[in-house]
């Protein structure tokens, strides 16, 4: 079965073709990043109209890509939500349109199940059950995941989600958008000494998680330097370096916490934040001390993509082939909390 997934949530446009049989055929993507940077963040009507030019583009490299025609897919799976009202919109309509045209069926898509299950598209994918991070621009929820459609919320953040905490403390040093890889490249710099910020709810005894804080000691050390424009390029590292050393401390530690509570082994991280090489190292170094294994997604699959979305879709069929059906009609959840997905 070969299924085709939209991604439009945000500000990327992601198409690819999944087939049950051989994997991932093929997958094309294109970032908003570059529009959006000038005004210092996402401007959902910019990007709205952007995934309209974009998607049928991305449609055809993923269809020539993968040597097919359209008729060759057997289903279409597209993100409902959730994500920006009228960037789901389009993909929404984009996939039902395409569906009714080529009279195949329609699935929507739980974005956050997508970067859930996306680290089972790599070459040495984990088994069930997992405890999950999902650590992105909307969401840090820690999950237990049983097998597909069967999740679990363990704990999630009370106010900012860590993407946002490294987005908006970029912002803060004057390090443009979006902020997470450039304040965790300059943090390599940086001097681990200079700054201890706080690790919010590191001894909270649950598995819940605070960043706004964080954010805020950012915001004091800069105001006490006089400024960003007034902290040097050093400092500015120094900063980044005390920023990205608290909130992989405390992401660490709760994950380790999560492990333990759970009796399980196996740590999948997904979502934007994943991409983070410390973070990355700092999680490496906890599984080797303390004997659990660690699960990434492929680089290109942590922040949004269309192949996440075909990945998840495909799965749910295959449990459930009636998941997908011939009812063009849609609506988008921009508010959508996992745990009110059903189960399969
Ligand atoms: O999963 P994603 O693409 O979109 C959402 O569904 O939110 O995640 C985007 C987030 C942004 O906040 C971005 O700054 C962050 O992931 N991010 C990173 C890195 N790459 C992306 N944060 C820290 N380090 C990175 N290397
Ligand atoms: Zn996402």
């Amino acid at each position: 079965m070969i299924v085709l997934g939209v991604e439009s949530s945000c500000d990327e446009t992601g198409l690819a073709l999944y087939d049950t049989q051989r994997g991932l055929l093929s997958h094309a993507l294109h970032s908003q990043v570059a529009m959006h940077e000038e005004y210092g963040g996402v401007v959902p009507e910019l990007a709205s109209r952007d995934h309209i030019r974009r998607a049928i583009p991305l449609l055809e490299q993923a269809l020539s890509k993968a040597g097919m025609a359209a008729q060759d897919i057997d289903a279409i799976a597209y993100t409902q939500g959730p994500g920006l009202a009228g960037a789901l919109l389009v993909g929404s309509a984009i996939a039902c349109s395409l569906g009714m045209a080529l009279d195949k069926p329609v699935l929507g898509v739980h974005h956050l199940e997508g970067h859930l299950l996306s680290p089972l598209l790599a070459s040495e994918p984990p088994e069930f059950p997992f405890v999950a991070l999902l650590v992105s621009g909307g969401h840090t929820q820690l999950m237990r995941v049983d097998g597909v459609g069967q999740y679990e919320l363990l704990g999630e953040t009370l106010d900012d989600a860590a993407g946002e905490a490294f987005d908006k403390s970029a912002k803060l040093l004057g390090l443009g958008y979006p902020g997470g890889p450039a304040i965790s490249r300059m943090a390599e710099f940086g001097d681990p000494e200079a700054y201890k910020l706080p690790r919010p709810m590191l001894h909270s005894k649950d598995l819940m998680f605070s960043f706004s804080g964080l954010k805020t000691a950012v915001l004091t050390v800069v105001n006490n330097n006089g400024g960003a424009a007034n902290v040097c390029e050093q400092d500015k590292a120094n900063i980044a370096r005390g920023f990205v050393d608290a909130i992989v401390d405390v992401l660490t530690a709760k994950c380790l916490s999560a492990l333990k509570q759970t009796g399980l082994k196996r740590l999948v991280i997904a979502g934007g934040v994943g991409a983070n090489a410390q973070l990355r190292a700092s999680l490496n170094a906890a599984a080797r001390k303390k004997h659990f294994k660690v699960y990434y997604p492929e680089l290109e699959f942590c922040t949004d993509n269309g192949a996440m979305i075909a990945f998840a879709g495909a799965m749910r069929l295959q449990i459930n082939p009636q998941a997908a059906q011939r009812d063009y009609s849609f609506n988008v959840r921009p508010r959508w909390p996992l745990d009110e997905l059903r189960v399969i």
